[in-house]
């Protein structure tokens, strides 16, 4: 037995993997830690979509780096969406030669033996060819026993011209929903009351299963998941404008269990732009969905992903931008200001937006969204919401911390148990990150 532990950075795919070496690690009989003296296994779970990100793994690395001089016989591996751009990978294992392992994304079924070999001392390992396939063997283990993340579909087909993640996830690969719906089961046996199934683009789920025997489309999935016992909230994310269908709208409006919030990522409201990143909508088109969605499900709550910045934009594209989230008025819009990724189309094209107008416009786009956030939830005081109680919060143990069905976050007081129930609970204040409410059980 050896002690293991696994660092993540990068989105829910990531933890989701993570989950999955967990699982690979325990099979192999290692337990985790958090004790750095302690461990022999240490490995970092990457993402690339921005600098930031591959800069924190190469921070971490540096640290490592003593730690290793002083205890060699420590593995240390990096796997995720780094080690997936053959440069980056290269410049890894030169810059940081005492690196055992680098895999890829699609390799977490060859990590036991990867492993096995570096303890046994082999020299640094390198696998990491084009994700492809589903290992649909790999254990997951989950820490949280309430909700729990399920992918749907694999990898991405949609090429946006900034985004480097079908570089580094390989082509959409869905799993077969009967394999979905069983580890469903399983979850709500295992006492699971929350699932979110996952995907980088869910609505483009089945769209490969041609000629394989299974049909199904995402809304049939879904509602397919709806039918497991013991499974009361379902979330999905992401969904991508150009595939969000009706069916998809008439499916939540039927459902107890489906939640009532859609994370829509619009990414710019400037057709122009659009049209560079390869989006494969209008601001009209998107404009005309979310009032559908808002005309069927009209509690729904409604969140996106915007970039700022992107090569060519002008101060009219930009507000264009900021006129559109007038218009939508999301609930909450997680905000990022482009960043050149090295093989995207987006890299290569000219007018890249200065650093300091980049900076002014996040501020100005961050500063309206703010406002807007924070007038939907003031209106939220005296609604009575049904809560899924997640546990306690860390600052004060007299209030339990829980969301509604629209993915609110909510500190609820009168109750100092419950734990996976759903309760109900009275608004009674706000601020921009939560709501404050009382329970009415
Ligand atoms: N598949 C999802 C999520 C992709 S990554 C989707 O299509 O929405 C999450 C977010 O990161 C994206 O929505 C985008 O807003 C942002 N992003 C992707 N590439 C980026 C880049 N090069 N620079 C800045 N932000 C980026
Ligand atoms: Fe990237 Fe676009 Fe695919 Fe999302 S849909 S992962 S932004 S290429
Ligand atoms: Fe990052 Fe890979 Fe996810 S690049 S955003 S961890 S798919």
């Amino acid at each position: 037995m050896k002690y293991y532990q696994v660092v993540t950075y990068g989105c829910q795919m990531n933890e989701n993997d993570t989950e999955k070496i967990h699982g690979i690690l325990e099979s192999m009989g290692h337990q985790e830690t958090e004790n750095l003296e302690k461990t022999d296994i240490f490995l970092i779970n990457t993402c690339c979509v921005r600098e930031t990100a591959e800069n924190k793994v190469f921070g971490l690395l540096g640290r490592l780096k003593k730690i290793k001089e002083s205890r060699p016989s420590m593995v240390i591996g990096v796997g995720g969406c780094m080690t997936q751009l053959a440069e980056t990978a290269e410049h890894i294992r030169k810059r940081f030669p005492f690196v055992n392992l680098i895999y890829g994304t699609g390799c977490l079924h060859n990590l036991p033996d990867m492993i096995d070999r570096a303890l046994a001392g082999s020299k640094t390992l390198i696998d990491s060819g084009q994700p492809e396939g589903i290992f649909e063997a790999i254990p997951t283990k989950r820490k949280d026993g309430i909700k729990a993340w399920v992918p749907v579909i694999y990898g991405c087909d949609n090429f946006c011209t900034y985004c480097i993640v079908p570089f580094v996830r390989g082509r959409e690969r869905s799993r077969r929903s009967e394999d979905i719906i069983a580890e469903l089961k399983e979850l709500a046996e295992k006492g699971y009351k929350e699932v979110t199934l996952l995907g980088q683009n869910v609505n483009s789920y089945g769209k490969d299963f041609k000629g394989s025997g299974d049909s199904s489309d995402f809304s049939e999935l879904i509602l397919a998941a709806e039918k497991v016992e013991g499974i009361e909230r379902i979330r999905f994310m992401t969904s991508h404008p150009k595939d969000f269908n009706d069916r998809l709208i008439e499916a939540i409006g039927n459902s107890n269990k489906i939640c009532e919030h859609i994370h829509i990522p619009v990414q710019s409201g400037s057709n122009r732009v659009l049209a560079l990143m390869n989006r494969g909508y209008d601001r009209d088109y998107y404009l005309d969905l979310v009032a559908r969605i808002r005309k069927d499900l009209p509690k729904v709550s409604i969140t996106s992903d915007i970039m700022v910045g992107f090569p060519g934009e002008t101060d009219q594209d930009f507000m264009d931008t900021l006129d559109l989230l007038e218009k939508v008025r999301y609930d909450t819009v997680y905000t990022f200001v482009y960043n050149r990724r090295k093989g995207t189309p987006a890299e290569k094209m000219i007018n890249q937006v200065s650093e300091q107008e980049k900076r002014r416009r996040i501020e100005a786009l961050i500063k309206m969204q703010n406002e807007i956030s924070l007038e939907s939830n003031s209106k939220e005081i005296g609604s009575v919401y049904e809560i899924l109680i997640e546990g306690a919060s860390r600052a004060n143990d007299e209030v339990m911390i829980g969301r509604t069905k629209t993915n609110k976050l909510v500190l609820v007081s009168g109750l100092t148990k419950g734990a996976g129930e759903i309760i109900r609970a009275r608004i009674v204040s706000y601020s921009l990150s939560h709501l404050d409410a009382v329970c009415l059980d």
